[in-house]
């Protein structure tokens, strides 16, 4: 959306209020009072067909009237009335359209919701919301909603797709202590979505980080996109992860896509950091909002105190940046700064007596050093201590120590003075929080910021060359035949025209062909019932395999249609696949679905029961990067598996790696004809021999 439109909407010189009313208590005066108590400087234009005059403003009976140039509309009139106001505003040359009213498609009424955004981009108009609770900006000085106050100012800007919780939040940025430039609640994204609004956020000179509270998005793609191109660190929070996609599924994959599993591999592709629940949002959006990224793992801890050590210690672990000892050299300079039963090794413990200077000589030193990548602060109220001296010698150390881009969050653990000087520390732009794990978890995500970074500068160019038409072809011939399954030897096709290994599959019609292709294939020979209408083979006793002579073919053949026509006697059977029988390998599954944010998505994991029971999988948004896919090869549980465990030797991982990268783009390509589909298994044999998909399922889409 063009930049300078979405400036005359959240940044508006001059604005109308319709609907606003002289009642205290409704939205329509809420609004107007807002606007007049923020400070804002523009002009403001209540608009009323009856009152004369509200809070001291003239009103006018229709935007029309209005003898001057309005920007933007806060619209607070029914539902029903919204229609013909937008189109006021149209006439009246309205750039932005702020739409607090409820009642579009939120509650079945997407005809209307349709309606409004048809009339605004009849007029180039850009429409927040409709459904939401406005904008507010604290640079702006301006309260564009029925939020009670401006939030607590800073760097951060809030994007939020419920309205109830920006309310909440603008509250608990002052309890909290963590301070926004901007909340902007969005509703139902009729018009301006989040893409925009990440975009936006990302050249406004007043926010630093982008933080998104976010139930469902629209176009997946536009989002990820948006956010691969912002030059800001970008966090969300994500809602309603529990029933998504995994309803009537067909695949494996498809069971196994859920919204936490998609969203959360779409997010870091996007390079978004993700925040567990709202209180880690907070934390973290204070550190993104106020310090540089994390640039290695080396991370240092100095504390007064063992017990908060070891905890933060444990913390660092458990969000996955575990501390190491300092080097030697370090260890023996931070020596100087503490008492004979200090340690200096890493947890830094200046010991109960620390003090101010102390604090001041640690932490100057050991900012400086180049081993130090990060560092948290900690100290522990005590009563020889004074937790606003030490506040004020780690903010003197940073000062003077000149370092600008390693980042330092700090807590405080005690009572009221601990509190009143982190806020101290929070003023001048040093993150503090109230117990160490949280000072840790806000560092590590600037360490995800730092790495989520590289990951997006990846390119995404295909591993190898692909055959995309003869891929078509397969599915030309099978929707004229009317169908949506296609049989393993179709599937295969495909697989192959996207240089996927498939082990050799050719189809016999009689008992005496499956001799002649099992002869041609050289024994031992794989046997699978073909057919359209029996997805699951293994069930239907339609598998047969190391069929080593030419006798136990004729019998498999027999008994496997023998078995297919008694599991449904109405399946069509196209015949009998005869297989290369491949040898045993490590089995890994590789699936994709057609996710309704995302689009193609494809799925890894270990085969088996790692996939049935444990369900050890992990997802990324098509297509992948090699580098992304060797990452989705160490996430998963069973990882050492495929690095080689008690005396196994290493799976091939590089080739693997290669098929995930081929099968993503094959979906990819194809994501307007392929529903769902399932590599499994796939056998993968030790480094330097490759891999071969063994089964291949396909399903089209309806259309
Ligand atoms: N032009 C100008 N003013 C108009 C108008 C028009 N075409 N039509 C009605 N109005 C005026 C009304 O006269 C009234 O002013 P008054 O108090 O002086 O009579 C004012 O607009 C509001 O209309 P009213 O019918 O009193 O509605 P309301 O204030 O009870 O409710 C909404 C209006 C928009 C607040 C309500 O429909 C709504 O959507 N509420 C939910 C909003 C919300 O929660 N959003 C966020 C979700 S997270």
């Amino acid at each position: 959306m063009d930049h300078e439109l979405l400036n005359q909407l959240l940044k508006p010189k001059t604005i109308a209020v319709v609907g606003a009313s002289s009642v205290p208590g409704k939205i329509g005066y809420t609004v107007v009072d807002n606007l007049l108590k923020s400070g804002y400087s523009g002009e403001v234009y209540p608009i009323n067909p009856t009152a004369t005059e509200i809070l001291g403003l003239k009103v006018y009976p229709n935007i029309k009237d209005v003898p001057a140039y309005v920007e933007a509309a806060v619209i607070t009139v029914p539902a029903k009335a919204v229609p013909q106001v937008i189109e006021d505003c149209g006439q009246k040359k309205v750039k932005g359209l702020i739409v607090i009213t409820s009642g579009f498609a939120e509650s079945g009424r997407r005809d209307l919701e349709d309606q409004i955004v048809e009339i605004a981009h009849r007029y180039g108009m850009a429409l927040l919301g409709p459904n939401i609770v406005g904008t507010l900006s604290n640079s702006d000085k301006l309260n564009a909603s029925f939020a009670p106050f401006l939030p607590l100012n800073g760097k951060a800007s809030l994007v939020t797709q419920s309205g109830a919780l920006l309310i909440a939040i603008d509250a608990a940025t002052y309890t909290r202590n963590v301070g926004f430039d901007k909340l902007v609640s969005i509703g139902n994204m009729a018009d301006v979505n989040i893409a925009d609004l990440v975009t936006w956020l990302d050249d406004d000179p007043n926010t630093t980080c982008i933080s998104l509270y976010i139930e469902g998005l629209r176009d997946g793609r536009q989002f990820i996109e948006a956010c691969q191109h912002a030059h800001k660190p970008i966090i969300a929070l994500k809602a309603g992860v529990s029933a998504h996609g995994a309803a009537a599924a067909a695949s494996h994959t498809g069971s196994l896509a859920g919204a936490a599993k998609v969203y959360g591999a779409a997010f870091q592709q996007a390079g978004v950091i993700g925040a567990s629940d709202l209180s880690n949002l907070f934390d973290r959006t204070l550190a993104l909002s106020l310090q540089p990224p994390m640039k290695g793992d080396n991370l240092i801890i100095i504390t007064n105190g063992g017990g908060v050590g070891v905890l933060a210690t444990d913390a660092a672990e458990k969000f996955g940046l575990p501390l190491k000892f300092a080097p030697e050299e370090v260890q023996n300079e931070l020596k100087k700064y503490m008492p004979e039963f200090g340690s200096a090794k890493n947890p830094i413990d200046l010991t109960g007596q620390a003090g101010n200077e102390w604090y001041y000589d640690a932490v100057r030193y050991a900012i400086a050093q180049p081993w130090v990548d990060g560092m948290v602060v900690l100290y522990c109220e005590t009563a020889i201590t004074n937790p606003t001296e030490i506040a004020h010698g780690i903010e003197k150390a940073l000062k003077d120590a000149g370092i600008h881009g390693k980042p330092v969050t700090v807590s405080f653990v005690g009572g009221e003075k601990s509190v009143a000087a982190m806020s101290e520390l929070i003023k001048v732009g040093i993150p503090a929080y109230q117990a160490p794990d949280m000072a840790v978890n806000a560092i590590v995500s600037l360490r995800e910021y730092e790495n989520l970074s590289h990951m997006v500068a990846e390119s995404a160019a295909p591993c190898a060359p692909s055959n995309q038409a003869a891929a078509r072809e397969v599915i030309a011939r099978v929707r004229e035949q009317q169908r949506l399954t296609l049989t393993e030897i179709e599937a295969k096709e495909i697989f192959l025209a996207y240089g996927l290994p498939i082990t050799r599959t050719l189809l016999a019609k009689s008992e005496n062909e499956a001799v002649e292709l099992a002869q041609k294939i050289g024994f031992p020979v794989v046997m699978k019932i073909v057919s359209p209408d029996i997805l699951h083979k293994s069930d239907a006793g339609g598998v047969r395999v190391n069929l080593k002579d030419t006798a136990s073919v004729r019998e498999a053949y027999r008994t496997i249609l023998t078995n297919a026509k008694n599991y449904k006697a109405e399946a069509k059977i196209h015949g009998v696949a005869i297989q290369e029988m491949a040898p045993w390998g490590t089995e890994v599954i590789l699936g994709s679905v057609n996710d309704p944010t995302f689009g193609p998505t494809m799925m890894f994991g270990l085969g088996g029961i790692f996939v049935e029971v444990l369900k050890d999988v992990t997802f990324r948004v098509a297509p992948v990067t090699r580098g992304q896919a060797l990452r989705m090869l160490g996430e998963i549980r069973g990882a050492p598996i495929l690095s080689g465990v008690r005396g196994e030797s290493p799976r091939d991982r590089e080739a693997l790696a290669e098929v995930l990268c081929n099968y993503s783009h094959m979906i990819l390509d194809l994501g307007d004809e392929i529903a769902e589909s399932d590599a499994n298994p796939v056998l993968v044999y030790e480094e330097g021999r490759g891999l071969k998909v063994a089964d291949a399922r396909i399903i089209l889409k309806k259309k």
